[in-house]
């Protein structure tokens, strides 16, 4: 979603700004813009579309040299995506402009009475009033950090904010509330970004704001503080990844770079969390001695997205291997539908991003009825990670693809080793749990088995790439691996694609198959197998074209189906691991064939930090 970058330095700031900004292209975002101060004057440049035709409404460098700029994508929520709702925002009198990521929930209110008090504003949208806000403080005769926390006092909702003024042209204000800031420290010039990705080429040193603090930024240092003054010690990060992470090297697209990741994620999943000797798994981050987790009655998992397939993946191999009830839930429903979370129940939120407005909503409606939270997530340093009570980083490296792929088998590694954990504090034998093990520690290069397969899938894509219904079935645990590989066709090849437990099939979606219906079944090794293959059946008698993903070796798949990816065998419930591997190659493929923008899909962003 939104993206902010700020810069204060010895160099020309807006290169630097604009390329930073293209860095964040991949969150989503449908206009652009910067604002610098150059020979004392503030400057905005805006543009809807995309950052390239912001590039080409800029002046000529020399017109546009500073040392102080700001950036912002705008991802729309109040207002349509024109140029005018897009950041900067100025104030009226131009001395001042804002960027802004969040929502600010009393914006009606605050525009009337800055209204009333003469303020004339340009856009549809929330954060322009922020713009007008500072701009009333700053009137009154206070420095402009002063005015930022005279008007974030009065402000309800969320915000990553970065300001700048031409009055006082020296520094960048930085504050931030439910929306990640980050400050990044070089010599003689700092950073300001919502992303580490922007600024990583820059700087490895970092600051996470925390809520409520304000961060005075300077070329050579800067001051953080509270909303009420108070002195904040800095606590300096070094972000442990490098720009190599975050470039697509020789893949021709961040999402087909990361699928073909997975062997090495998975393995970074387990790496160092397997207690061969015991044959269970460790996962210290959850704060919770083994005696606390055996009383654990219950265990909900909260997500959005891909990461609730991978919750409803997590339900299936817990209650198998642990035998505690699981319940998996959307957070967008989990936040409002006020849930009962008996004692002993264990939440764990699954995000990415640790920034999906609808899971840190869920987490704090937990932790407010008293639940013990735990996060599964992937940026360190992310709300889910800092508000938690602990849990555990999935550690797949920097996600770029909107289409989450790697994320997604790391969680599910993640969730495999908790039930194999929990197992073993319950019903799981040291034998089963030892065979667990053994058999996670082959998945990566099982892997790499089926992604040698690209070329066949491919071709597959090519044969269905016209299309413009297709289902996906699954039964057990790869019921929801169906989920994910209609989801993931859905998000990138805007082909209306619906995933289906494949026995209740008969009662709806029967209906719509003919002979151009492509259906995806994943039908491999497992004791549901002979019921799946009676449904294909069912299936191929209405003349769907069948591609189903079978176990090698399997000889009778194919005397039904159009096409059949072959995959290694594995334990069941390591299955999924597996079987999306294929679905998601192909849905990269009829994506890629049908000319679409795969990494940055319409409509869709990567971390969707609003309601
Ligand atoms: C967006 C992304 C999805 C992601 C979902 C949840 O919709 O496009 O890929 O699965 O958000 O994100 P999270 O960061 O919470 O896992």
């Amino acid at each position: 979603m939104c993206g902010i970058v700020g810069y204060i330095g010895n160099r020309n700031a807006l290169p630097i700004a604009i390329e930073a900004l293209k860095r964040l292209e991949y969150r989503g975002y449908d206009s652009s813009g910067t604002a610098l101060i150059h020979e004392g004057e503030l400057q905005i440049y805006k543009k809807q579309g995309k950052i390239i035709e912001l590039e080409r409404s800029l002046p000529e460098p020399s017109r546009c040299v500073s040392n102080i700029a700001i950036a912002h994508t705008r991802w729309a929520t109040h207002g349509e995506p024109n140029e005018l709702n897009a950041h900067p925002h100025p104030s009226c009198s131009g001395d001042l402009a804002i960027v802004h990521n969040g929502i600010i929930e009393n914006y009606k209110l605050l525009r009337e009475q800055l209204q009333e008090l003469g303020h004339k504003f340009a856009s549809e949208t929330d954060s322009e009033v922020l713009a007008h806000l500072i701009e009333q403080f700053m009137s009154t005769g206070i420095r402009l950090e002063d005015a930022v926390r005279e008007s974030m006092k009065r402000v309800e909702g969320t915000y990553g904010l970065v300001v700048i003024s031409q009055k006082e042209p020296d520094k960048l204000i930085a504050v931030r509330k439910g929306s990640p800031l980050i400050i990044g420290i070089n010599d003689n010039e700092h950073f300001v970004t919502s992303d580490v990705s922007a600024i990583i080429i820059h700087t490895k040193r970092v600051i996470y704001l925390q809520d409520s603090e304000l961060c005075v930024v300077r070329k050579d240092g800067f001051e953080i503080s509270t909303l009420d003054k108070a002195n904040v010690k800095p606590h300096i990060s070094v972000v442990d990844w490098d720009i190599s992470a975050i470039e697509k090297g020789d893949f021709k697209h961040f999402m087909l770079k990361e699928i073909f990741e997975q062997p090495v994620t998975i393995d970074n999943g387990f790496r160092g969390r397997i207690n061969q000797s015991m044959g269970t798994a460790r996962l210290g981050g959850l704060h919770l001695p083994p005696f606390e987790l055996r009383k654990i009655k219950q265990i909900h998992l909260v997500a959005c997205g891909t990461s609730f397939h991978a919750a409803l993946i997590g339900k299936y191999i817990i209650e198998d291997m642990a035998r505690i009830p699981v319940h998996a839930e959307y957070a967008s429903e989990y936040r409002y539908r006020n849930p009962i979370i008996p004692e002993d129940t264990l939440v764990f939120v699954i995000s990415q991003s640790g920034e999906t407005a609808d899971t840190l909503a869920a987490m704090r409606e937990a932790k407010a009825k008293g639940a013990r939270v735990l996060g599964i997530t992937n940026v360190v340093g992310s709300t889910v990670a800092r508000e938690s009570d602990g849990g555990t980083y999935i550690h797949a490296g920097s996600e770029i693809g909107v289409a989450s792929t790697k994320a997604f088998t790391s969680q599910v590694t993640i969730l495999t080793l908790l039930g194999i954990f929990l197992g073993r504090m319950n019903h799981l034998s040291p034998i089963d749990g030892t065979a667990y093990i053994e058999e996670l520690e082959k998945i990566p290069s099982k892997v790499k088995a089926i992604l040698a397969l690209n070329d066949q899938i491919r071709d597959i894509a090519t044969s269905i790439k016209d299309c413009t219904n297709a289902l996906y079935l699954g039964r057990g645990v790869n019921y929801p691996v169906a989920l994910e590989g209609a989801l993931k066709i859905k998000e990138i090849s805007y082909i209306h694609a619906e995933g289906y437990p494949a026995a209740e099939m008969k009662h709806g979606p029967i209906a719509l198959i003919d002979e151009n219906m492509p259906v995806v079944a994943i039908a491999t090794n497992d004791p549901l197998y002979d019921k799946i293959y009676s449904n294909l059946q069912e299936v191929r008698a209405r003349k769907a074209r069948l591609i189903t993903i079978a176990t090698e070796n399997d000889t009778e798949l194919d005397k039904i189906s159009e096409h059949v990816i072959y995959i290694p065998d594995t334990m069941p419930n390591l299955q999924p691991l597996l079987t999306v591997i294929p679905l998601q190659l192909l849905a990269y493929h009829v994506a890629d064939l049908r000319g679409f923008d795969v990494d940055q899909p319409r409509n869709l962003a990567k971390s969707v930090t609003v309601e």
